[in-house]
């Protein structure tokens, strides 16, 4: 173990960005690669600090060398090393470490270590999710993801919005789509019945509960107290869906603001999805460099442009009639119906979003029968004030909507809909007391990110994926 580690230690960010020659540093990092030439050793030293690495020359012939410890420098191994920050004689980096001493904190045999000196899939890297970070992108990932978070509170702490916790736990299906995990702590193999059914009044909790699909309703609670508030945390759903954009625990943010109507609520959307782009952008810089090279051509680009024009705003019936129009000129096929009152599917969304308006676009006024029942009715009883935000290559990665504020329409819809008043008896007292007009939106943090990084697949945008079939790690 190396005796002088302090935690000061300068990070490689930092040493990259001093203008200081010639100062003796030292530096703890792990071995990326490592390139031997005559009596030079090579090393590409990563902290994590940035997606660069710093290069570290060891000189076999200056200056005595452990030959047991040089032998165990190879990639993944953990090491401190001391000696000087020099201008770098070779292209590609500015400043590199003449290495002056080197002690190892722990070694990687390179006969089992699974990251090799060369591109893994990202199939095989989601194997090793707990190794993956130490690779380029899901640094990148990992980096970027942290500085949406900042910029997601940044932005709503500056415009005055209050950061609520919602609960994790919860006793209402508030989407009502019936995907929700049970949270119970009775016994599975042998449950207490009464009258031929589970009783869960014997449950922890004396009643069925469930993980949150949504923080929405609670949030709502406080918005119709404070004005403007945000919840950001985890949520559930234990849809059955394997797609790349389908978790079944994914984080979500979710503003929701009192005397706010459906237009001032697509306003905030907009307005929000830019400033976390033009953040990253601007705070993200080599990340994106590396993303728009090897995972998403001409990402930041688009990301540029993005930030710079509106978004198009377009009602469902009228998005409907685009795709008619498309499938009628023969200018696309799709594989599901183009018809009134069913659900955009993903062709539809991405037909919509890359060849119509070539851009994210607001679609409005969804038919209530595919929409959730807190949603505000339209006076054409056919629709509700709906929002959704879709972008190329994702689809949907913002849904919300205006809340109906009428006691009555809430409840006659909810009948409509069999649902169990009881239940929501305390969501309903926020229309009996005080109700106001209030509407919000839900983020799905994990599609952003694919948005903004052009990754691919859900799974790896997050540390830990939870998809159908798999909680490893
Ligand atoms: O459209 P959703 O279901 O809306 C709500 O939950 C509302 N309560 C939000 C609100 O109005 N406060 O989900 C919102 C977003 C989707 O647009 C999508 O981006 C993301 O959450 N999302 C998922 N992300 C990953 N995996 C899943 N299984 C997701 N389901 C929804
Ligand atoms: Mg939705």
């Amino acid at each position: 173990m190396p005796e002088n580690s302090k935690s000061l230690s300068p990070s490689i960010k930092e040493l990259l960005a001093t203008p200081d020659r010639e100062q003796k540093i030292c530096l703890d990092a792990w071995v990326r690669t490592r390139r031997d030439s005559k009596n030079l050793i090579f090393l590409a030293l990563s902290d994590g600090s940035c997606f660069n690495t710093i290069q570290a020359v060891i000189n076999k012939e200056l200056g005595s060398w452990n030959e047991e410890t040089l032998a165990k420098v190879n990639t993944g191994a953990g090491v401190h090393i001391t000696g000087t920050l020099v201008s770098s004689p070779g292209s590609g980096q500015a400043v590199e470490i003449q290495g002056e001493g080197i002690s190892l904190y722990g070694d990687a045999p390179q006969e089992s270590y699974p990251l090799q000196k060369k591109r893994h899939s990202f199939e095989f890297l989601r194997e090793i999710a707990h190794l993956r970070p130490r690779t380029n992108t899901f640094g990148a990932v990992a980096r970027v993801r942290n500085a949406m978070s900042f910029a997601i509170h940044r932005f709503f702490q500056e415009r005055g919005f209050f950061y609520i916790h919602t609960p994790i736990i919860t006793g209402v299906d508030a989407e009502g789509a019936g995907q929700m995990f049970r949270a119970t702590t009775l016994p599975l193999e042998n449950p207490p019945r009464k009258e031929g059914k589970t009783d869960f009044s014997r449950d922890f909790f004396g009643r069925p509960t469930y993980l949150a699909v949504t923080g929405q309703l609670e949030a709502e609670a406080y918005a119709l107290s404070m004005g403007k508030v945000y919840t950001f945390g985890p949520t559930f759903r234990a849809e059955n869906s394997n797609t790349t954009r389908h978790l079944a625990e994914f984080w979500m943010i979710e503003p929701e603001v009192a005397f706010c109507d459906i237009n001032c609520n697509m306003d905030l959307a907009e307005e929000f999805l830019k400033f976390i782009i033009s953040t990253v952008l601007k705070e993200c810089s080599e990340d994106m460099a590396f993303f728009n090279q090897w995972v998403q051509k001409g990402i930041i680009d688009v990301l540029g442009d993005v930030v710079t024009k509106e978004f198009a705003r377009v009602s469902y019936t009228d998005a409907m009639e685009e795709l008619e129009k498309a499938q009628d000129s023969g200018s696309a096929s799709f594989d599901f119906p183009v018809q009134w009152g069913s659900d955009l599917q993903s062709e539809h969304e991405k037909f919509l979003t890359e060849t119509v308006y070539k851009g994210p676009v607001i679609v409005t006024d969804y038919p209530r029968e595919i929409k959730a029942f807190y949603m505000k009715q339209n006076e054409d009883s056919k629709t509700v004030r709906a929002m959704d935000v879709l972008v190329p290559r994702l689809g949907e990665i913002i849904g919300g909507s205006e809340r109906e504020a009428d006691l009555v329409k809430l409840e006659s819809r909810m009948d409509e809909l069999g649902m169990h008043k009881e239940d929501y008896r305390w969501y309903l007292d926020l229309r009996k007391y005080g109700s106001v007009p209030h509407s919000g939106f839900g983020l799905g943090f994990e599609r952003l990110i694919q948005y903004i990084t052009g990754m691919q697949n859900i799974r790896d945008v997050i540390p830990f994926p939870r998809t159908v079939k798999s909680a490893e790690f």
